[in-house]
């Protein structure tokens, strides 16, 4: 077993984890973030992301040891005080889900691109969500919720409990 320490969602966790442990699994199941779902498990789907240190990786991807001593933002660390994140509301409001199922690491990814394009084209957009699969939605309407964010203030941002 190894120790680590990661800062999930603003709280700071301290773990004794197997080596092989993913970061997935980690979230999961020592700290019940299960928003955070596992769609392949072979880094093709995107369903997994979430943030390690502001930018987005599929957590089925890296370790958890990896993460020992950086700060981690999932889907559930999104919403502030009872309200959404704006990328969550334009998800909401411009219907981009179905089953949902693909729905946290599309959001998270979709915050991701915002940080390099601040303003982005469709095409941009669309490049951005490419390691991110979807078997409902056709594309088109996320594509719309991404656009519609980008408008908003503090879409490009996690959280305000990070980094605080
Ligand atoms: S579960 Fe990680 S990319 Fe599919
Ligand atoms: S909404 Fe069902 S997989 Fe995307």
């Amino acid at each position: 077993m190894t120790r680590i320490t990661v800062t999930v969602d603003g709280d700071t966790y301290t773990d004794d984890v197997e080596p092989r442990t993913l970061l997935v699994q980690y979230l999961r199941e020592n700290l019940g973030k299960v928003g955070t779902v596992i769609g392949c498990d072979t880094s093709n789907c995107g369903a997994c992301t979430v943030h390690l240190d502001g930018r987005s990786v599929k957590s089925c991807n890296v370790l958890a040891v990896q993460a020992d001593g950086h700060e981690v933002t999932t889907i559930e660390g999104l919403a502030t005080d009872g309200q959404l994140h704006p990328m969550q509301k334009a998800f909401h409001e411009n219907h981009a889900l179905q089953c949902g199922y693909c729905t946290p690491g599309m959001i998270m990814q979709a915050i991701d691109i915002l940080k390099d394009h601040p303003d982005p084209s469709e095409q941009q957009i669309r490049e951005g969500l490419e390691g991110n699969l979807c078997r409902c939605t056709g594309y088109h309407n996320i594509v719309k919720a991404v656009a519609a964010a980008a408008k908003a203030p503090g879409a490009e941002l996690a959280s305000s409990k990070v980094g605080e």
